[in-house]
C-alpha cells in the first residue's frame, strides 16, 4: 500500500504541493439508469484517489503515477496519451480550457487504493480529484455541480465512455454515513442515511476485467436510445425511457426482442429502486437483500451486463445464504456488493474464495469500508522541499 509520504516523494516538486482526495464509489440500487433520466442510490466510501499537485514554473505538465511507476511530460495536452491514466487528467483540463480558463505549468503525483477496473469508478474518482484541485488551486470557486459536470464530459468526449453522471456527481458529492439520492433528470439530490441494523455491506472484486468494457456499454446506452425513439412513436411526449409507467405493456411497444429486455430491465430497475428506498427506510435489510439479488438477476438476464464469474459469485452467496449481493458500476467483472449479516463475513469470505478459486483458478480479493466523504483537500504537513 502506498502512503502520502511516498506520493509527496514521488515528483521533485518545484513548490509545496496541496493534496486532494477524491474516494471511490459503491451503488446500492438504480444501475445502468443514470443515462435515462433515472433515479439512483451511490454512496461514497474510503478507499481513495490521492493527488497531489503543484504549480510549475514552465509552461508544462508533469504527471507521475506512484502505482504504474511512470512519469509523463507534456507541452501539449490535446491529444489522447498512450498512458491510459493520464487521460482522466487531460480530459479535465481540455474541459476547462473549453470554458476559456487557462491551465498553468503543474506538477501532479497520483496514488491511491481504488483497485483499477473492479467497477467502483477509479476513473471518475481521478476527473474530479483533478477537477476540484484544479477550482481549488486556481481559485474559480466552481461548485460542486459544475465539477460533476466537468469530469462527465471528459470521460465522454475526451476519453470516449458515454458514461451517466452518477459516478462523477456521487464522488463531487459524497458524504460520511449516507448514500446519496440523485434524480438524474434534475440532479436534484437529498441525502440518506444508511441503517441496516444488524447488516453490513462488503465488496468482492472478482478480479475479471473485459477489454471491451467502454464499448459493450456505449452499445446498451445506444440501444436505450433506439428503444425511446421507437416508444415516442406512441407516446410522442415522453422526455426519457425512464418516465415511462411501470405497467406499461412492452409487447404494444412495436420494439424487437432484444430491445423489450432493455426497457423491461429500466423499469424494474424504477420499481426496484422504490422498494430499496422503503426498505431502508423501514429497516428491513432482508428485503432490500432480495431487491439486490432481483437488481442482479435483471442485470444478468435482460441487460447482459454481468459475466459468467460474476454469476457465479453471485449465485455462490445465494446458496449460502447471505442476505442479499449483486453486481455495481457498468458491469462485465468488477465488483459485487453484498450485504450480509454482521458476524458472517469470516465464513462466507473463506468459502467463496475457495469455490471460485477451483473454478477460475482466480484470487478473489474483500474489501470491508466506511461510507466516506466526498473530494476533498487534505492538509499537507509532511512535505520536505528536495
Ligand atoms: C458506470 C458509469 C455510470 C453508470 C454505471 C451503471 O459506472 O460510469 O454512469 O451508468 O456504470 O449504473
Amino acid at each position: 500500500m502506498f502512503s502520502i509520504s511516498d506520493l509527496l516523494k514521488s515528483l521533485p516538486f518545484h513548490n509545496k504541493p496541496r493534496l486532494f482526495i477524491s474516494p471511490a464509489r459503491i451503488n446500492i440500487i438504480g444501475e445502468h439508469v443514470d443515462y435515462l433520466g433515472g433515479l439512483v442510490l451511490p454512496a461514497t466510501i474510503d478507499l481513495h484517489t490521492q493527488i497531489a499537485i503543484s504549480p510549475f514554473p514552465e509552461k508544462k505538465w508533469i504527471f507521475h503515477s506512484v502505482q504504474f511507476h511512470e512519469t509523463v511530460e507534456l507541452k501539449n495536452f490535446s491529444y489522447q496519451n498512450e498512458h491510459k491514466w493520464v487521460n482522466y487528467i487531460l480530459g479535465v483540463f481540455v474541459e476547462f480550457e473549453k470554458k476559456g480558463i487557462e491551465i498553468p505549468g503543474l506538477q501532479i503525483a497520483i496514488s491511491g487504493t481504488i483497485p483499477h477496473g473492479a467497477g467502483l469508478s477509479s476513473s471518475a474518482s481521478l476527473e474530479v480529484g483533478i477537477g476540484f484541485a484544479l477550482s481549488e488551486i486556481l481559485r474559480l470557486g466552481l461548485s460542486r455541480k459544475e465539477i460533476a459536470l466537468i469530469a462527465q464530459k471528459a470521460e465522454n468526449e475526451f476519453v470516449g465512455m458515454k458514461c451517466g453522471i452518477m459516478d462523477q456527481f456521487v464522488i463531487a458529492n459524497g458524504q460520511k454515513n449516507s448514500a446519496l439520492l440523485l434524480d438524474t433528470s434534475t440532479l436534484n439530490f437529498e441525502y440518506k442515511n444508511i441503517n441496516l441494523g444488524n447488516c453490513e455491506f462488503y465488496l468482492i472484486d472478482s478480479k475479471v476485467k473485459h477489454e471491451l468494457e467502454a464499448s459493450d456499454y456505449n452499445v446498451r446506452r445506444k440501444e436505450c436510445e433506439e428503444a425511446l425513439i421507437k416508444i415516442k412513436e406512441k407516446f410522442p411526449d415522453l422526455v426519457n425511457l425512464y418516465s415511462l409507467s411501470i405497467d406499461q405493456n412492452l409487447d404494444e411497444l412495436n420494439l424487437s426482442n432484444k430491445l423489450k429486455k432493455r426497457v423491461k430491465h429500466v423499469l424494474g430497475e424504477k420499481k426496484r429502486t422504490e422498494d430499496a428506498i422503503y426498505y431502508l427506510n423501514s429497516g428491513r435489510p432482508d428485503q432490500l437483500g432480495k431487491v439486490l439479488y432481483e437488481s442482479h438477476a435483471s442485470l444478468s438476464n435482460l441487460y447482459e451486463v454481468s459475466c459468467q464469474e460474476i454469476d457465479f459469485l453471485v449465485d455462490l452467496l445465494h446458496n449460502e445464504d447471505v442476505i442479499g449481493a449483486r453486481m455495481i458500476g457498468g458491469g462485465f467483472g468488477g465488483c459485487v456488493l453484498v450485504l450480509d449479516k454482521i458476524g458472517n463475513f469470516e465464513r462466507i469470505s473463506n468459502r467463496v474464495w475457495k469455490d471460485y478459486y477451483s473454478q477460475f483458478n482466480i484470487q478473489l480479493e474483500f474489501y470491508r469500508f466506511q461510507i466516506d466523504d466526498g473530494v476533498r483537500e487534505i492538509e499537507v504537513t509532511e512535505w520536505i522541499q528536495t
